[in-house]
């Protein structure tokens, strides 16, 4: 198992990087944390020493061992160093070669992985600043959790609550297996719901967030795959570093799909497709009136199945969603759609699938195999999902 450098800065979500820490050392791993100044001001250095049994460096001149350099030894030793949270301050100055403080000597000193989880208010995380520092980083290797949108502590809403720890676990697991299996491959992947119009204001659609298809997006760049990403209307932000395509009904989704397909090594159908549209939308808001009013519905076209047929070469991957675990369903939409592999998941557990963090799999191939995920984060699912098929070519 792995060594590993967790550096926690002074964010207010400093305190769930205790429950971090413990949830890499159930996985495992050792565990060394080093504290900013600002951080022990929120969870003190003891706590980490109880919950880890390993010193806590915070101060670079109090060393926990005399005549040793702890900053030197231990991003000598170590395998990875993770920071969550990391404060626009901290991440700032990495970006500048700073080190004014243990956690920024010790990145310096480093040669392993970094992996950066950021906390902070939207304004300081949206700054051109910060995101230069994400970007310059980036390109020097390192790796990025992307802080989720919400409310955060200054009572504001946006990005930049620190990642579920699910979320940093999969992904600190991803990085020190350095699962680059998908690297020089591009992933086509459609998300999101569609949204069909009835007329101007209305329209017909599902309860997709397209969370899965956006973890999918950051799963594969983990992996080292471009990623081109075709979404419907969601509220989710876009995947960094992506090839983003916003459009809203399935019949502009089929279109961008195919004009992106030829791109792609792989595609995978996540989006929750409306199977029929409105045949006959109205140009204008529809009146109110006490009779009956009857929607005809068409069919859309089957975008995934299109895509498989016009590209037989590729490998194309379709989800299920069923309301059973039952996979004899899915195994005929594998075949009737002509795709490679089908992910099957149950919407009847309201835990999982639809608008919920977490998912739960069955990978079904075209030789028949069947493969379980089991319950984890949707970014767990999407590696997991990622390294069977890289597995099963
Ligand atoms: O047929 P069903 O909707 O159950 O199939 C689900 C799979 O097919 C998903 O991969 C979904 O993205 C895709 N699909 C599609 N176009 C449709 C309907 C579903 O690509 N019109």
């Amino acid at each position: 198992m792995s060594k590993i450098v967790l550096g926690v800065s002074g964010s207010i979500s400093a305190y769930r990087a205790c429950d971090l820490a413990r949830d890499l050392m159930r996985a495992g791993h050792t565990v060394r944390v080093c504290l900013t100044d600002s951080a022990a001001k929120f969870v003190t250095p003891v706590l980490f020493e109880t919950l880890t049994g390993n010193a806590c460096l915070t101060d670079t001149f109090v060393e926990p061992t005399r005549g040793r350099m702890a900053h030197i030894d231990w991003a000598r030793e170590a395998d990875l160093i993770l920071i969550a949270p990391a404060t626009a301050n901290t991440l700032n100055k990495i970006a500048q070669g700073i080190g004014d403080d243990m956690l920024t000597t010790l990145v310096l000193a480093a040669q392993v992985p970094l992996l950066i989880a950021p906390a902070m208010n939207p304004a300081m995380y949206t700054h051109p600043e910060t995101q230069a520092s994400i970007h310059k980083l980036q390109s020097q290797g390192a790796f990025f959790i992307e802080p989720t949108e919400g409310d955060v502590a200054s009572g504001e809403t946006g990005q930049g609550k620190l990642a579920p720890n699910a979320d940093i676990i999969a992904i600190t697991e991803s990085v020190l297996s350095r699962r680059l299996t998908l690297n020089g491959k591009t992933i086509l992947i459609t998300s999101g719901p569609t949204q069909e119009p009835i007329d101007s204001v209305r329209f017909l659609t599902n309860r997709s967030s397209g969370k899965m298809g956006l973890a999918m997006a950051r799963a594969a760049q983990l992996m080292g795959a471009k990623v081109i990403l075709i979404t419907g209307p969601t509220s989710l932000p876009d995947p960094a570093n992506a090839t983003t395509i916003h459009v809203r009904t399935a019949e502009q989704m089929l279109a961008a799909a195919q004009e992106q397909a030829p791109k792609a090594n792989w595609i995978i159908g996540l989006a929750a497709v409306s199977d029929y549209r409105p045949a006959n939308p109205s140009p204008t808001k529809i009146r109110r009136s006490e009779a009956d009013l009857t929607l005809t519905l068409t069919p859309n076209p089957d975008i995934i199945a299109t895509l498989a047929k016009e590209n037989p070469t590729k490998r194309v991957i379709a989800f299920a969603a069923e309301p059973t675990q039952d996979t004899e369903f899915a195994t005929e939409k594998m075949h009737r759609k002509g795709v490679s592999a089908i992910a099957l998941n149950d919407i009847s557990n309201s835990q999982i699938g639809f608008q919920s963090d977490e998912n739960e799999l069955t990978l079904i191939l075209a030789n028949g195999e069947t493969h379980q995920s089991g319950r984890k984060s949707k970014l767990g699912c999407a590696l997991w999902l990622l390294d069977q098929l890289s597995e099963n070519p």
